[in-house]
């Protein structure tokens, strides 16, 4: 019998009462389809500073390096703001993880489901019948990392400084990575960049130029950042796979996540290196606490129950469980199950919590 070990870190907000919709949700896939999962509970973020004293206790750690796959929930909220920015749940958490475990691959889904397009901002005339669209945003680089960083005094003025470095074999890595997923759907690559302005997006579209003739499969193109942000609210259907350097895609996928509809419904991966088994990977909802409706019942589950399956696909070698799970989502919203951020009016719509969605899924499944 498969056995997969796995790091429950619900954190903050929203994230245990969603975790706990995904978990019942992962029950039910793990008696299904015949696997079971060892799960280790920990405090992350704010949680982890009440608890423990910081962000990313140690024993958390621990358990996540034994651990194939963490499951994450959110962190973050009003109580822990006015903490120093570094040691704040998102700074102090989430960067730190990625860059323990070497998460340089993450990995965001931007669908917007044909029955949900009335929750899209967009209008009517450019969702359509919705889209599909997955970033795979480079998570370990670029200005979040680079050195030097600095915010201070120099010579009498007050500077601050950030460095967007790239190694040419990072950029290489997380191009075989879009490639290969671009190879797996439609076919179609974008790479988004800022070389008509950057150094490092010179490079790094020189290396996705150069990895493209071993993909012949795959069709590459390229967008200057500033020209995908309005594609993408302009004809959003034109994408299949975005690629893009760490910052970029931190505000594309916002954007991206907007344009679907509702955070709610976003999961993500971040995968670092394989094993025989799959990726070791930290999986989260793309959608951040929600401290206002936290504790309420009412938040939607669905990016945490997605999020879980993803998990399943990419670091439990899963992938019927993960396509059941993904599927029994679909079926959900088809019958009309709504939570409050998904909700239009419209007729047919039935109403629930974060629960009753979780009832839903599990009926489906
Ligand atoms: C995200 C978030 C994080 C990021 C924050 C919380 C540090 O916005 O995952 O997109 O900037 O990467
Ligand atoms: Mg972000």
């Amino acid at each position: 019998m498969n056995s997969y070990n796995i790091a429950v870190l619900a954190g903050d907000g929203i994230g245990p009462e969603v975790m706990e919709q995904a978990l019942r949700v992962l029950d039910a896939a793990e008696k299904k389809f015949g696997f079971t999962t060892v799960r280790t509970a920990c405090w992350v973020g704010g949680a982890g500073i009440d608890h423990c004293g910081r962000a990313l206790p140690a024993e958390t750690l621990v358990a996540c390096e034994a651990a194939q796959a963490i499951l994450f929930g959110s962190v973050g909220g009003p109580k822990w703001d006015t903490l120093p920015p570094a040691e704040r749940p998102e700074r102090g958490a989430l960067l730190p993880l990625r860059k323990h475990f070497e998460l340089y691959a993450n990995l965001r889904p931007g669908i917007c489901l044909p029955e949900l397009t009335a929750a899209s901002p967009l209008k009517a005339s450019i969702v359509g019948q919705g889209f599909d669209i997955l970033c795979v945003r480079e998570l370990t680089g670029g200005m979040y990392f680079g050195e030097p960083k600095f915010y201070g005094e120099r010579e009498g003025e007050v500077v601050a400084l950030d460095t967007l470095v790239y190694k040419r074999r990072e950029v290489e890595r997380i191009a075989h990575v879009a490639f290969r997923a671009a190879a797996a759907r439609s076919g179609r690559l974008c790479s988004v960049d800022k070389a008509n302005v950057l150094s490092s997006s010179v490079m790094w579209r020189e290396v996705f130029t150069e990895i493209a003739a071993q993909y012949p499969q795959v069709q590459l193109s390229h967008l200057y950042v500033d020209n995908a942000a309005m594609q993408l609210v302009r004809n959003p259907a034109q994408f299949d796979v975005l690629v893009t350097e760490n910052t970029f895609g931190d505000i594309l996928t916002d954007e991206m996540a907007v344009i679907c509809g509702s955070m709610g419904m976003l999961p993500s991966a971040s995968l670092g290196a394989r094993s025989s088994e799959g990726f070791f990977g930290l999986y989260e909802p793309s959608g951040g606490s929600a401290p206002d409706i936290a504790g309420q019942g009412i938040a939607n589950p669905i990016a945490q129950i997605l999020s879980m399956a993803m998990m399943l696909r990419y670091s439990c070698a899963q992938p019927a469980a993960a396509e059941a799970v993904e599927a029994a989502v679909r079926r959900a919203i088809a019958a009309g199950y709504r939570t409050a951020d998904l909700a239009t009016g419209a007729p047919g719509e039935i109403r629930v919590g974060t629960a009753g969605m979780g009832d839903a899924v599990l009926a489906a499944l």
